[in-house]
């Protein structure tokens, strides 16, 4: 088995460089306020917030358990990556999930929730961010998102899993396409350009993938409804630019990287192992593309981009707690990300940097 880690890096090193900034650089790597966004680093409190949980419970059943009742592990967040930390009222019957098509064995019902949102809540490539928050469309049975998949026996966990990447992989379709036009905006040269086009595409196939095997597990035919894209924004400067494409790109899409080779290593079904193949290379080549396209941005940017990076770089990733759900158990993606932090991402900022590790925030993420 190869090392996806070293293999990683080695690919990453050489697009980063250490490079000499074309504009005054003075060096200083103290002070990090500068206004990028408005993603709030300075503090390790999980946002909440209050939203729509789905619940599996018994198809007979006529009215749903009391909400004390209620396994809070057991229930579904609209927002992906979410922990659930309370549910906050009755629940409604209903024949659907946001997530999961009426054919899965069991009714369901509809729970008013508050879920806590870590800062980096997608494992699953490169997010949406709007608004410091990632967004997904919602689930809908929908033809036209479902590549073909070899028929599998319903299972209700595996559709959930595989619908939210499938959401996942097409919110990164959008995702791209803004960088795309970011990069133009920015006047970045056209291999950039280019290679953020090829992205989208390949996110519209991983989103197939995804959608074909959730609807296999579901017995149903799965996909994206409407995707709310009307307040989408484009960064305000190329120092904005780079600190979203270190945070989504860099960071992100580099440890959902490793994810996905660590999922595809442990897949014991030809087809999964297959998509993760699939899906675990592309991200690669993405994660590629951000650090190639952080290093352009701090070449033609110099003193405002180093200082977004800097910032950008400072905040560790937040690790998955025990009763997160996902394609790998919480203890094997928490490792994951520890080793693709601490091997992965901070060597390839330290080159891309020339080297000043003590603003890295430390080698490991925050538990
Ligand atoms: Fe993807
Ligand atoms: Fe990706």
């Amino acid at each position: 088995m190869t090392d996806s880690y070293r293999s990683l890096l080695f690919l990453l090193l050489p697009l980063v460089g250490c490079p000499t900034p074309e504009k005054s650089d003075t060096g200083e790597t103290g002070d990090t306020d500068t206004d990028t966004t408005d993603t709030d680093t300075d503090t390790d409190v999980a946002e909440t917030l209050s939203e729509t949980g789905c619940y599996a419970v018994d198809p007979s059943l006529t009215e749903c358990p009391a909400p004390a009742d209620v396994v809070l592990d057991q229930v579904i967040p609209a927002t992906c990556g979410a922990t659930v930390l309370t549910v906050d009222g009755a629940g409604e019957l209903s024949t659907g999930c946001a997530y999961i098509g009426g054919a899965v064995p069991g009714g369901w019902c509809l729970y008013p929730i508050t879920v806590s949102v870590p800062e980096d809540p997608c494992d699953y490539g490169r997010p949406l961010v709007v608004d410091g928050r990632p967004r997904l469309a919602p689930l809908v049975r929908a033809r036209g998102w479902t590549a073909p998949a070899a028929p599998a026996q319903a299972d209700a966990a595996q559709a959930a899993t595989w619908a939210r990447i499938g959401l996942a992989e097409h919110a990164s379709v959008a995702s791209f396409s803004r960088f795309a036009l970011d990069l133009l905006a920015q006047g970045a040269p056209a291999d950039l350009v280019a290679d953020a086009h090829a992205a989208a595409l390949d996110e519209v196939r991983h989103a197939k993938l995804a959608f074909g095997i959730a609807s296999a597990f579901a017995n149903d035919t799965l996909g994206p409804g409407p995707l709310t894209l009307g307040d989408l924004s484009l960064s305000a400067d190329l120092a904005a630019l780079a600190f979203a494409t270190a945070r989504e790109g860099c960071v992100a899409e580099t440890l959902s990287a490793l994810q996905m080779a660590e999922a595809r290593d442990r897949a014991t079904d030809p087809a999964i192992r297959a998509a993760l193949t699939l899906i675990a290379r592309d991200e690669a080549r993405h994660a590629a593309l951000a650090w190639r396209t952080v290093r352009w941005a701090l070449l033609a940017g110099g003193a405002p981009v180093r200082a977004a990076l800097i910032q950008a770089f400072a905040t560790p990733p937040t690790l998955p707690g025990d009763d997160a759900s996902g394609l790998l158990p919480p203890p094997v993606a928490r490792a994951a990300i520890l080793r693709g932090w601490a091997e992965v991402v901070v060597p390839a900022a330290t080159a891309l940097l020339g080297g000043v590790p003590a603003v890295l925030g430390g080698d490991r993420p925050a538990a």
